[in-house]
Protein backbone atom coordinates (compact mmCIF):
# COMPACT_ATOMS: atom_id res chain seq x y z
CA UNK A 1 0.00 0.00 0.00
CA UNK A 2 1.72 3.47 -0.98
CA UNK A 3 2.38 6.03 1.86
CA UNK A 4 0.65 9.11 1.59
CA UNK A 5 3.08 11.29 -0.35
CA UNK A 6 4.66 13.84 1.53
CA UNK A 7 3.83 17.47 0.08
CA UNK A 8 5.69 19.29 -2.08
CA UNK A 9 7.91 22.62 -1.53
CA UNK A 10 4.63 25.16 -2.64
CA UNK A 11 5.79 27.61 -5.09
CA UNK A 12 5.64 31.07 -3.31
CA UNK A 13 1.92 32.34 -4.70
CA UNK A 14 0.67 29.27 -3.31
CA UNK A 15 0.33 27.70 0.05
CA UNK A 16 -1.26 24.63 2.19
CA UNK A 17 -4.15 26.04 3.67
CA UNK A 18 -4.18 22.56 5.94
CA UNK A 19 -7.05 21.10 3.81
CA UNK A 20 -8.53 18.14 5.42
CA UNK A 21 -7.41 16.44 2.70
CA UNK A 22 -4.43 15.61 0.72
CA UNK A 23 -6.08 16.38 -3.07
CA UNK A 24 -4.10 14.93 -6.16
CA UNK A 25 -4.31 16.11 -9.64
CA UNK A 26 -6.98 14.61 -11.72
CA UNK A 27 -5.20 15.13 -14.85
CA UNK A 28 -1.54 13.16 -13.77
CA UNK A 29 -2.02 12.65 -10.14
CA UNK A 30 0.15 15.03 -9.15
CA UNK A 31 -0.01 16.40 -5.82
CA UNK A 32 -2.63 19.91 -5.44
CA UNK A 33 -1.31 23.15 -3.71
CA UNK A 34 -4.20 24.77 -2.29
CA UNK A 35 -4.45 28.64 -1.76
CA UNK A 36 -7.70 28.95 -0.04
CA UNK A 37 -10.23 28.77 -3.06
CA UNK A 38 -7.98 27.59 -6.10
CA UNK A 39 -5.53 25.24 -6.38
CA UNK A 40 -3.12 24.04 -8.28
CA UNK A 41 -1.10 20.60 -9.51
CA UNK A 42 2.35 20.74 -8.53
CA UNK A 43 3.06 18.36 -11.74
CA UNK A 44 0.92 19.56 -14.41
CA UNK A 45 0.16 23.20 -13.23
CA UNK A 46 -3.74 22.56 -14.45
CA UNK A 47 -5.72 25.05 -11.54
CA UNK A 48 -9.26 24.03 -10.27
CA UNK A 49 -11.31 26.29 -8.46
CA UNK A 50 -13.53 25.94 -5.56
CA UNK A 51 -16.70 27.76 -6.29
CA UNK A 52 -19.94 27.34 -3.69
CA UNK A 53 -17.76 25.39 -1.75
CA UNK A 54 -17.38 22.70 -4.00
CA UNK A 55 -14.42 22.09 -5.58
CA UNK A 56 -14.52 21.48 -9.66
CA UNK A 57 -12.27 18.56 -10.04
CA UNK A 58 -14.21 17.48 -12.95
CA UNK A 59 -11.63 17.76 -16.31
CA UNK A 60 -13.37 19.72 -18.89
CA UNK A 61 -12.92 16.82 -21.31
CA UNK A 62 -14.49 14.69 -19.02
CA UNK A 63 -17.26 17.03 -18.08
CA UNK A 64 -18.48 16.75 -21.63
CA UNK A 65 -18.58 13.13 -21.35
CA UNK A 66 -20.93 13.31 -18.77
CA UNK A 67 -23.09 15.76 -19.89
CA UNK A 68 -25.81 13.04 -21.71
CA UNK A 69 -26.09 10.95 -18.12
CA UNK A 70 -25.94 14.19 -16.30
CA UNK A 71 -29.02 15.88 -18.39
CA UNK A 72 -30.69 12.57 -18.68
CA UNK A 73 -30.55 11.65 -14.78
CA UNK A 74 -31.23 15.06 -14.08
CA UNK A 75 -34.46 15.15 -16.02
CA UNK A 76 -35.14 11.56 -14.54
CA UNK A 77 -35.02 12.64 -11.10
CA UNK A 78 -36.90 15.74 -11.25
CA UNK A 79 -39.90 13.67 -12.64
CA UNK A 80 -39.69 11.05 -10.41
CA UNK A 81 -39.78 14.27 -7.96
CA UNK A 82 -36.66 13.69 -5.63
CA UNK A 83 -35.87 16.12 -3.37
CA UNK A 84 -37.63 19.26 -1.52
CA UNK A 85 -37.46 22.99 -1.54
CA UNK A 86 -36.78 22.68 2.94
CA UNK A 87 -33.53 22.25 4.54
CA UNK A 88 -35.25 20.42 7.12
CA UNK A 89 -36.27 17.43 4.56
CA UNK A 90 -32.59 17.34 3.70
CA UNK A 91 -31.55 17.01 7.57
CA UNK A 92 -34.05 14.29 8.02
CA UNK A 93 -33.15 11.69 5.34
CA UNK A 94 -32.89 9.19 5.38
CA UNK A 95 -36.19 9.55 7.41
CA UNK A 96 -38.44 10.92 5.51
CA UNK A 97 -42.30 12.46 5.54
CA UNK A 98 -45.32 10.34 5.13
CA UNK A 99 -46.52 11.98 2.33
CA UNK A 100 -42.99 11.51 0.16
CA UNK A 101 -43.53 10.30 -3.38
CA UNK A 102 -40.62 8.06 -2.74
CA UNK A 103 -40.98 6.92 1.19
CA UNK A 104 -40.77 2.81 0.95
CA UNK A 105 -37.43 3.44 -0.71
CA UNK A 106 -35.87 5.55 2.16
CA UNK A 107 -37.61 3.07 4.51
CA UNK A 108 -35.66 0.66 3.54
CA UNK A 109 -32.22 2.95 2.98
CA UNK A 110 -32.77 4.14 6.88
CA UNK A 111 -32.53 0.38 7.56
CA UNK A 112 -29.07 -0.09 5.85
CA UNK A 113 -28.09 3.13 7.23
CA UNK A 114 -28.76 1.72 10.50
CA UNK A 115 -26.64 -1.45 9.63
CA UNK A 116 -23.48 0.69 8.57
CA UNK A 117 -24.12 2.87 11.56
CA UNK A 118 -24.02 -0.22 13.70
CA UNK A 119 -21.22 -1.42 11.69
CA UNK A 120 -18.76 1.50 12.58
CA UNK A 121 -19.89 1.35 16.18
CA UNK A 122 -17.47 3.17 18.39
CA UNK A 123 -15.14 4.51 16.21
CA UNK A 124 -14.92 7.87 15.68
CA UNK A 125 -13.09 10.49 13.88
CA UNK A 126 -13.22 8.18 10.74
CA UNK A 127 -12.06 9.65 7.27
CA UNK A 128 -14.90 8.91 4.98
CA UNK A 129 -15.31 9.64 1.64
CA UNK A 130 -19.01 9.55 0.47
CA UNK A 131 -18.53 8.40 -3.87
CA UNK A 132 -21.54 9.34 -5.73
CA UNK A 133 -22.81 11.26 -2.52
CA UNK A 134 -26.01 13.08 -4.30
CA UNK A 135 -27.12 15.68 -2.07
CA UNK A 136 -24.80 14.65 0.42
CA UNK A 137 -27.69 13.18 3.16
CA UNK A 138 -25.21 10.23 4.21
CA UNK A 139 -22.02 12.81 4.93
CA UNK A 140 -24.00 14.82 6.62
CA UNK A 141 -24.69 11.78 9.14
CA UNK A 142 -21.67 10.65 9.16
CA UNK A 143 -20.44 13.87 9.77
CA UNK A 144 -22.90 14.80 13.16
CA UNK A 145 -21.65 11.78 14.30
CA UNK A 146 -18.03 13.41 14.31
CA UNK A 147 -16.45 11.79 11.07
CA UNK A 148 -14.37 13.72 8.77
CA UNK A 149 -16.08 13.32 5.86
CA UNK A 150 -15.64 14.32 1.54
CA UNK A 151 -18.31 13.71 -0.53
CA UNK A 152 -17.86 13.22 -4.37
CA UNK A 153 -20.38 13.36 -6.81
CA UNK A 154 -20.84 14.73 -10.45
CA UNK A 155 -23.34 16.54 -10.17
CA UNK A 156 -23.53 19.94 -7.97
CA UNK A 157 -27.05 21.17 -8.43
CA UNK A 158 -28.98 22.40 -5.52
CA UNK A 159 -31.90 20.10 -5.13
CA UNK A 160 -29.94 16.41 -5.47
CA UNK A 161 -26.44 16.85 -6.19
CA UNK A 162 -23.12 18.23 -4.10
CA UNK A 163 -25.19 21.98 -4.20
CA UNK A 164 -28.03 20.77 -1.46
CA UNK A 165 -24.71 20.93 1.00
CA UNK A 166 -26.29 24.28 1.77
CA UNK A 167 -28.81 22.70 3.82
CA UNK A 168 -26.75 20.92 6.62
CA UNK A 169 -25.36 22.02 9.60
CA UNK A 170 -22.59 19.33 9.67
CA UNK A 171 -19.86 20.61 7.69
CA UNK A 172 -18.35 17.86 4.96
CA UNK A 173 -15.82 18.42 1.98
CA UNK A 174 -17.73 18.99 -1.65
CA UNK A 175 -15.54 17.65 -4.51
CA UNK A 176 -17.25 17.55 -8.00
CA UNK A 177 -15.40 14.45 -9.29
CA UNK A 178 -15.93 11.08 -11.10
CA UNK A 179 -15.31 7.69 -9.97
CA UNK A 180 -12.45 6.80 -11.66
CA UNK A 181 -10.41 9.88 -11.46
CA UNK A 182 -10.75 10.50 -7.25
CA UNK A 183 -8.93 13.95 -6.76
CA UNK A 184 -7.25 12.74 -3.44
CA UNK A 185 -2.91 11.50 -2.97
CA UNK A 186 -3.06 7.49 -1.75
CA UNK A 187 -3.79 6.06 1.29
CA UNK A 188 -5.58 8.79 3.14
CA UNK A 189 -9.36 7.17 3.88
CA UNK A 190 -10.45 4.76 6.40
CA UNK A 191 -13.73 4.16 4.64
CA UNK A 192 -14.53 4.84 1.13
CA UNK A 193 -18.50 4.11 0.78
CA UNK A 194 -20.44 3.40 -2.54
CA UNK A 195 -24.12 4.28 -1.35
CA UNK A 196 -26.78 3.23 -3.66
CA UNK A 197 -23.91 4.40 -6.45
CA UNK A 198 -21.70 1.57 -7.59
CA UNK A 199 -23.96 0.31 -10.20
CA UNK A 200 -23.16 3.62 -12.05
CA UNK A 201 -19.43 3.02 -12.65
CA UNK A 202 -18.94 2.30 -16.30
CA UNK A 203 -15.94 0.06 -14.78
CA UNK A 204 -16.24 -2.03 -11.79
CA UNK A 205 -12.67 -3.03 -11.98
CA UNK A 206 -11.19 0.64 -12.43
CA UNK A 207 -13.72 2.19 -9.73
CA UNK A 208 -13.09 -0.68 -6.91
CA UNK A 209 -9.47 0.07 -8.19
CA UNK A 210 -9.27 3.71 -7.73
CA UNK A 211 -10.95 3.73 -4.11
CA UNK A 212 -8.31 0.72 -3.26
CA UNK A 213 -5.69 3.62 -4.22
CA UNK A 214 -6.86 6.06 -1.39
CA UNK A 215 -7.56 3.85 1.32
CA UNK A 216 -5.77 3.61 4.26
CA UNK A 217 -3.60 0.80 5.11
CA UNK A 218 -6.45 -1.10 7.24
CA UNK A 219 -9.33 1.13 5.42
CA UNK A 220 -12.49 -0.48 3.61
CA UNK A 221 -14.75 -0.16 0.72
CA UNK A 222 -18.16 -0.05 2.03
CA UNK A 223 -20.75 -1.06 -1.11
CA UNK A 224 -24.49 -0.24 0.44
CA UNK A 225 -27.50 -0.07 -1.71
CA UNK A 226 -26.83 -1.39 -5.12
CA UNK A 227 -28.76 -3.90 -6.77
CA UNK A 228 -26.94 -7.03 -7.04
CA UNK A 229 -28.50 -10.36 -9.26
CA UNK A 230 -27.53 -14.04 -9.32
CA UNK A 231 -26.99 -13.54 -13.28
CA UNK A 232 -26.54 -11.09 -16.26
CA UNK A 233 -29.18 -9.20 -17.28
CA UNK A 234 -29.57 -7.54 -20.53
CA UNK A 235 -30.54 -3.74 -20.78
CA UNK A 236 -31.87 -1.26 -22.32
CA UNK A 237 -28.82 0.80 -24.05
CA UNK A 238 -30.81 4.06 -22.55
CA UNK A 239 -30.27 2.89 -18.74
CA UNK A 240 -27.78 5.30 -16.74
CA UNK A 241 -26.99 2.58 -14.29
CA UNK A 242 -25.68 -1.31 -15.04
CA UNK A 243 -26.76 -4.43 -13.51
CA UNK A 244 -24.14 -5.87 -11.01
CA UNK A 245 -24.03 -9.57 -10.17
CA UNK A 246 -22.49 -11.18 -7.08
CA UNK A 247 -19.63 -13.52 -9.85
CA UNK A 248 -18.77 -9.96 -11.22
CA UNK A 249 -17.81 -8.76 -7.65
CA UNK A 250 -15.84 -12.01 -6.85
CA UNK A 251 -14.27 -11.97 -9.98
CA UNK A 252 -12.94 -8.13 -9.60
CA UNK A 253 -11.80 -8.28 -5.91
CA UNK A 254 -10.17 -11.08 -6.68
CA UNK A 255 -8.35 -9.78 -9.77
CA UNK A 256 -7.54 -6.55 -7.29
CA UNK A 257 -6.49 -8.76 -4.64
CA UNK A 258 -9.29 -7.00 -1.92
CA UNK A 259 -11.31 -9.82 0.40
CA UNK A 260 -14.71 -9.66 0.34
CA UNK A 261 -17.03 -9.45 3.36
CA UNK A 262 -20.43 -10.16 3.78
CA UNK A 263 -22.07 -7.58 6.57
CA UNK A 264 -25.66 -8.04 5.66
CA UNK A 265 -26.92 -10.40 3.27
CA UNK A 266 -30.28 -9.33 2.11
CA UNK A 267 -31.25 -13.17 1.83
CA UNK A 268 -33.83 -13.96 5.27
CA UNK A 269 -36.10 -16.33 4.80
CA UNK A 270 -38.89 -13.81 5.14
CA UNK A 271 -37.84 -12.26 1.87
CA UNK A 272 -38.08 -15.45 -0.21
CA UNK A 273 -41.94 -15.69 -0.66
CA UNK A 274 -42.32 -11.65 -1.47
CA UNK A 275 -39.24 -12.33 -3.93
CA UNK A 276 -40.98 -14.93 -5.59
CA UNK A 277 -44.27 -12.68 -6.11
CA UNK A 278 -42.05 -9.77 -7.17
CA UNK A 279 -40.03 -12.26 -9.73
CA UNK A 280 -43.73 -13.10 -11.39
CA UNK A 281 -44.56 -9.57 -11.94
CA UNK A 282 -40.95 -8.66 -13.09
CA UNK A 283 -40.29 -11.33 -15.17
CA UNK A 284 -37.15 -11.45 -14.02
CA UNK A 285 -35.07 -12.10 -10.24
CA UNK A 286 -35.82 -8.84 -7.98
CA UNK A 287 -32.62 -7.47 -7.11
CA UNK A 288 -30.34 -8.63 -3.65
CA UNK A 289 -29.40 -5.05 -1.51
CA UNK A 290 -26.78 -6.88 0.17
CA UNK A 291 -23.75 -4.84 2.05
CA UNK A 292 -20.20 -5.81 1.27
CA UNK A 293 -16.89 -4.57 2.70
CA UNK A 294 -13.41 -4.64 0.77
CA UNK A 295 -10.50 -4.48 1.59
CA UNK A 296 -6.70 -5.46 1.28
CA UNK A 297 -5.46 -8.50 3.19
CA UNK A 298 -2.96 -7.65 5.94
CA UNK A 299 0.35 -7.04 5.04
CA UNK A 300 2.20 -10.09 6.53
C1 LIG B 1 -28.74 6.93 -6.89
S1 LIG B 1 -27.70 8.26 -6.57
C2 LIG B 1 -27.22 7.97 -4.91
C3 LIG B 1 -26.95 9.26 -4.20
C4 LIG B 1 -26.65 9.12 -2.71
N1 LIG B 1 -25.45 8.34 -2.48
C5 LIG B 1 -27.80 8.52 -1.96
O1 LIG B 1 -27.57 7.56 -1.23
O2 LIG B 1 -28.91 9.04 -2.05
C6 LIG B 1 -26.21 7.91 -7.50
C7 LIG B 1 -25.25 9.09 -7.55
O3 LIG B 1 -24.03 8.67 -8.20
C8 LIG B 1 -23.58 9.77 -8.99
N2 LIG B 1 -22.69 9.25 -10.04
C9 LIG B 1 -23.03 8.43 -11.05
N3 LIG B 1 -21.94 8.14 -11.82
C10 LIG B 1 -20.91 8.81 -11.24
C11 LIG B 1 -19.51 8.91 -11.56
N4 LIG B 1 -18.98 8.27 -12.61
N5 LIG B 1 -18.73 9.67 -10.78
C12 LIG B 1 -19.26 10.34 -9.69
N6 LIG B 1 -20.57 10.27 -9.36
C13 LIG B 1 -21.39 9.51 -10.11
C14 LIG B 1 -24.85 10.39 -9.54
O4 LIG B 1 -24.63 11.72 -9.96
C15 LIG B 1 -25.79 10.25 -8.35
O5 LIG B 1 -25.79 11.41 -7.54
Amino acid sequence: MNAIPKTVAAPSQFYFAAPPFALACPRCRGILEVLVSRARCAECHTEYDCVNGIWRLLLPEREKYFAPFREQYQRTRAQERWGADNENYYRALPRVPRDDPHRAMWRIREKNFRRVIAWIGAATSLRVLDVGAGNGWLANQLAARGHRVAAVDLRDDARDGLGARRNYFFAFECYQAEFERLPFAPAQFDLVIFNASLHYAASLAETLQEASRILAPIGKILLVDSPFYSHSITQSPNRPNYFLTFDQLNRTARELNLNIEIIFADAEWHKRARRKIIARKLGREPAHFPIYTLQSPPVP
